[in-house]
């Protein structure tokens, strides 16, 4: 064959298979728009991005910014793409905190979607040994809710617009990617007692074991989902789905009845601010305990010159840890639902910072059971994900939305093809027992109904100037707010670029049990931090687990460059332009 008509072969063969390669990324990703847009679990852009933990749904989240949507709109898109892309978290049938930092002089605020306990819910229903799945430990679900208050108060496109791509999703499907194929063969492998969970979410109702590259369809949730596009919040709440929920509570003897879901409310709450070396912090307020949890570490921070020493120094990681174990035994004592708790406003008071900083001893680990005398102590895997968006006009996103457990109560509603969460059990659900293996029994989040469940989840906005500058938050249940506390300390106060920050290795001391887990252990370059510390009377864990997953954005304001990292713990991705 002449040379030239042989060059034409081949880019006749190479235009072919990028055809194939777009349309099979069409085909993947339904709704997708390629527009020189950057996808990969680290990127630095110039205008915005998404980061999430699932793939699809960032894009979902780029493609709404793409076409006009601002920071709400994609964030309202994502979540309800990964309802249907990353089940394990990803939720209808959930709740969490959007925090909002709309920009221009419009006020930060933060949308509490947090689930509540039923009506027929009180203090002594659960005993120590109850199940963590099943239907009666599922909380009224927030997320829907949630994600219309936001669209509400912020979104620029269509309600319709923004729920679309979740249900082409569901029901064209999408491919697998290795993780989530592992991960749904272990729950489907593990939930025998939920058949409707094996049907939904089992490859031929379980009986195969799905591969990478297999394609997920879910034809009931996207009838829900569409309801949810046509109706807004009443197709989720209201009518059908609400039916298929409440039979589905009834069937199984769950609390949440019509009315519950009927009634239920998402709330707009001012989130929780300080300031930590020059910056503004923004977190979520009660009923998380994240925001006051972080700030009230940072200003305890606040009063040692952590920098004069590096940052695996026994004395930076004694004082992270001492801080950590002081903000942990506030949390136990005074945190619930604001609506039926008085919190101290002290905990985020810089005077009250200088006390408990002063209360460090420098040269030894405080035993946890000196700290809060007053709380009798008695003989004694989990999921969530965070999600970062900043837009072109720089409106910036935290969002922390949960089943609590990895899929959840494992209760998926039958034909709504949706998983319910195992909130409840965020609650202090055995009264009165505080004990040292970490179980907490104080009354601020003691049951009742309508109340929400004290939470740990995060979202943080970090501003310099009136712009935002560091947007992230992360899943880990009760680690989470140390996770935020490692991720802002490297950041703010060491400078560490983004991606360095977020990798690192993190560490979590939480009042009880008195012990302290860090990721660094068993790595060589570590030893001498562990022995350390060891040495100044911690208790390390030999064995700790991840920590967390921190999806974060980094604003450079002097190069305006926007650095997406999405956690190296878990299988996230940016996507921006
Ligand atoms: O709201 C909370 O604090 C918990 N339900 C979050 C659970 C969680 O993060 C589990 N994650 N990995």
């Amino acid at each position: 064959m002449p040379v030239m008509r042989k060059w034409n072969k081949i880019a006749e063969l190479q235009r072919w298979r990028l055809g194939l390669a777009l349309l099979t990324m069409a085909l993947v990703m339904p709704g997708t728009e390629l527009q020189g847009q950057e996808v990969a679990r680290s990127i630095v852009v110039s205008r915005r991005v998404v980061v999430s933990d699932s793939e699809p749904a960032s894009r979902v989240g780029l493609q709404i910014l793409q076409q006009g949507g601002n920071a709400v709109d994609a964030a309202v898109a994502t979540a309800l793409a990964m309802a249907v892309t990353f089940p394990e978290a990803g939720n209808l049938g959930g709740g969490g905190f959007m925090l909002i930092y709309p920009g221009g002089n419009r006020e930060a605020v933060c949308i509490d979607y947090r689930e509540t306990a039923p009506a027929a819910a009180h203090a002594r229903m659960f005993a120590a040994d109850d199940s963590q799945h099943g239907h009666k430990i599922v909380g009224v679900p927030g997320t829907v809710r949630g994600l219309e208050l936001a669209h509400r108060q912020f979104g620029k496109l269509p309600w319709k617009r923004l729920v679309e791509p979740a249900v082409r999703l569901a029901d064209e499907g999408f491919t697998l990617g290795a993780p989530l194929a592992a991960a749904l063969n272990e729950v489907v492998a593990s939930s025998a007692a939920f058949p409707e969970l094996r049907r939904v979410f089992g490859k031929h109702q379980g009986r195969e074991r799905w591969q990478a590259e297999d394609r997920l369809v879910q034809k009931d949730l996207a009838a829900t989902l569409e309801r949810i596009a046509e109706q807004g919040s009443a197709g989720f709440y209201e009518g059908e789905t609400a039916r298929l929920l409440a039979a589905e509570m009834e069937a199984g003897g769950g609390l949440i009845t019509a009315a519950d879901l009927r009634d239920y409310r998402a709330k707009i709450r001012p989130p929780v601010r300080g300031t930590f070396r020059g910056f503004d912090i923004y977190g979520a307020p009660p009923p998380s305990s994240g925001g006051i949890g972080t700030i009230e570490a940072l200003n305890i921070l606040e009063n040692f010159d952590l920098k004069q020493q590096d940052r695996w120094s026994p004395r930076t990681m004694h004082l992270l840890i001492e801080a950590m174990r002081r903000v942990y035994c506030d949390r136990a004592r005074y945190l619930g639902d604001p609506d039926f708790a008085e919190i101290p406003a002290k905990l985020i008071d810089n005077a009250y910072a200088r006390e408990l900083a002063q209360s460090i001893d420098l040269d030894r680990a405080t035993p946890s059971e000196t700290l809060a005398p007053e709380i009798e102590l008695a003989g004694e895997g989990s999921d969530t994900t965070h999600f970062s968006i900043i837009d072109g006009e720089g409106m910036a996103v935290a969002n922390t939305y949960t089943l609590e457990h990895s899929y959840g109560s494992r209760v998926v509603v039958r034909g709504a093809g949706f998983l319910l969460n195992n909130e409840m059990g965020d609650f202090n659900w055995l009264p009165g027992h505080t004990d040292r293996r970490g179980r907490i029994g104080t009354p601020p989040n003691q049951i009742a109904p309508g109340k929400r469940m004290l939470s740990s989840q995060s979202p943080t906005i970090v501003v310099r100037e009136g712009r935002p500058v560091l947007i992230t938050g992360s899943p880990g249940g009760r680690t989470i707010i140390n996770t935020v506390i490692c991720v802002l300390t490297n950041v703010l106060e060491y400078q560490m670029p983004l991606g360095e920050a977020v990798a690192a290795p993190r560490l979590h001391q939480a009042w009880f049990p008195d012990v302290v887990r860090f990721e660094g252990v068993g790595r060589s370059e570590y030893a001498k931090t562990v022995e350390q510390l060891s040495a100044l009377g911690h208790a390390i864990e030999p064995k700790p687990p991840k920590q967390g997953a921190a999806n974060s954005i980094w604003i450079d304001q002097k190069t305006a460059q926007i650095s997406a990292v999405a956690d190296p713990r878990r299988s996230g991705v940016a996507a921006g332009d």
